[in-house]
């Protein structure tokens, strides 16, 4: 029986799912891949950008190609699940409808309000009067976020009117969300500490990955902008057996149910979002797909058969019961160009040769491309990632940055701290 899919998105949360499925022995088909997607896989060929999702179901349907895999939020806000299946082909991903707990903030916390889901009390504004007004009501720290999709970056944490006029400029004056700001969500803040679950399930049946750790602030010790992402670690010990069943009781189970039950059943991967305050848990979000930089730490300890349990799952039917994980961390440190997340370094050629890792490291590119053979340019801000496996978090930590040194590339950065956190909670 062939082992094959089409794997829609070139990030470095795709390089490690090339990984991994190459790993498990399937053929990945890419479009246009970064220099690690390339590696893993066979490149289709250059569609153009009209009626893409056509021309990707006709190739799909040629080559018998078993499934599309999606991995960016912007596939899934756009249909593109919708699109596939209505040709007959299998998806791993929820639909247009179902992904809108991610791509509305304010669907997602209506949901939990009306299944008792715990989350930070909110009010939504749809306008810049109503904004003014929400101000008022909520008291300082508070937190506004923008409703529609914005790559991790439309929440602002209001420590005080300064930030708030910052915030209602960035939205309402100089419209950097455009319509994905149309509503803003206040929420109290909540203080705690934060850890990123995955599940993975067909709507009704469901498997959890180990949780990890997102690092989501620019710079070390939690400064700066808030980023897509600057590095992860798996597993974290943050949720231990009891909060892990916990969450499953409290969240995982009353949203499959409540999504079902609204007629909008989610299917591929959920990503919840979890602050966890005085050892109970809270959901910041919901994401529809797997998160970037934790699939690149929490993909390279799994055991088990990721392209079964994906295929089951785009299949509607998933079967197997448990995901086997290996008794390794991982620590993953994304190399950023200077700037990022603001405006960023363009046109950074580097070169990078992997042999100078060692062989418990693994290099994820992520919006890189790949010149002459190895030499590389930056076509975004989060350029690579490098991950460490071993046999405890902070040999993972010590060997990432050990790598890290020999690797010196000019006008980018990357946060020195990443796992550190997770060394606290390795006894809880
Ligand atoms: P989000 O855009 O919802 O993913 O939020 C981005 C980041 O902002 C989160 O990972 C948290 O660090 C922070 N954040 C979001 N909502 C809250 C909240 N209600 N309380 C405290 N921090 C928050
Ligand atoms: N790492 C955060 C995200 O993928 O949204």
């Amino acid at each position: 029986m062939k082992r094959n899919l089409f794997l829609l998105g070139n990030g470095g949360r795709e390089s490690a799912l090339c990984f991994k499925l190459n790993k498990d022995k399937a053929l990945v088909y890419s479009l246009y891949p970064n220099p690690t997607i390339s590696s893993y896989s066979i490149k289709s060929p250059d569609f153009t950008k009209e009626n893409l999702y056509q021309q990707i179901a006709d190739f799909v349907i040629h080559k018998d190609i078993k499934m599309v895999v999606i991995g960016p939020e912007k596939f899934l806000e756009d249909g593109a699940v919708d699109f596939f299946e209505s040709k007959g082909i299998k998806v791993f991903g929820p639909s247009k409808e179902s992904a809108k707990i991610e791509t509305d903030k304010s669907f997602a916390k209506e949901l939990m309000k009306k299944y008792n889901i715990p989350t930070a009390k909110f009010e939504i504004s749809d306008s810049k009067d109503r904004s003014f007004d929400l101000k008022n009501y909520f008291s300082f720290p508070f937190v506004m976020k923008v409703s529609g999709l914005a790559a991790g970056k439309g929440s602002f944490i209001i420590n005080n009117e300064n930030d708030f006029e910052n915030a209602m400029d960035s939205i309402y004056d100089k419209k950097s969300f455009g319509r994905s700001a149309e509503k803003i969500v206040f929420e109290e803040f909540l203080e705690g500490d934060e850890s990123s679950l995955f599940i993975m399930t067909d709507g009704k049946k469901f498997l959890t990955l180990p949780p990890a750790q997102d690092h989501k602030k620019a710079y070390n010790s939690d400064q700066g902008p808030n980023t897509g992402g600057m590095g992860s670690y798996a597993p974290c010990k943050l949720l231990n057996d009891k909060l892990k069943n916990s969450c499953i009781e409290k969240i995982v189970e009353p949203i499959l149910y409540a999504m079902k039950k609204e007629s909008v059943p989610f299917k591929g991967l959920l990503y919840v979002g979890l602050m966890i305050k005085h050892n109970e848990p809270f959901v910041v979000e919901f994401n529809a797909r797997f998160g970037d930089p934790e699939t690149q730490s929490i993909l390279p300890i799994v055991e088990s058969d990721l392209y079964d349990i994906m295929l089951q799952i785009a299949s509607k039917n998933l079967e197997t019961s448990d995901i086997k994980i290996k008794n390794v961390y991982a620590t993953t440190v994304v190399v950023a160009a200077k700037g990022y997340p603001e405006d960023y370094k363009k046109d950074i050629q580097f070169e990078l040769d992997e042999n100078i890792l060692d062989d418990k490291t693994l290099l994820f590119h992520a919006s890189s491309k790949e010149i002459f053979p190895g030499r590389f340019i930056n076509t975004g801000g989060r350029i690579f990632n490098i991950t460490s496996l071993d046999d405890s978090l902070v040999k993972s930590i010590e060997r990432a940055y050990a790598n890290l040194k020999r690797i010196n590339i000019p006008d980018t950065f990357y946060r020195d701290d990443i796992g550190k956190k997770g060394l606290d909670y390795e006894n809880l």
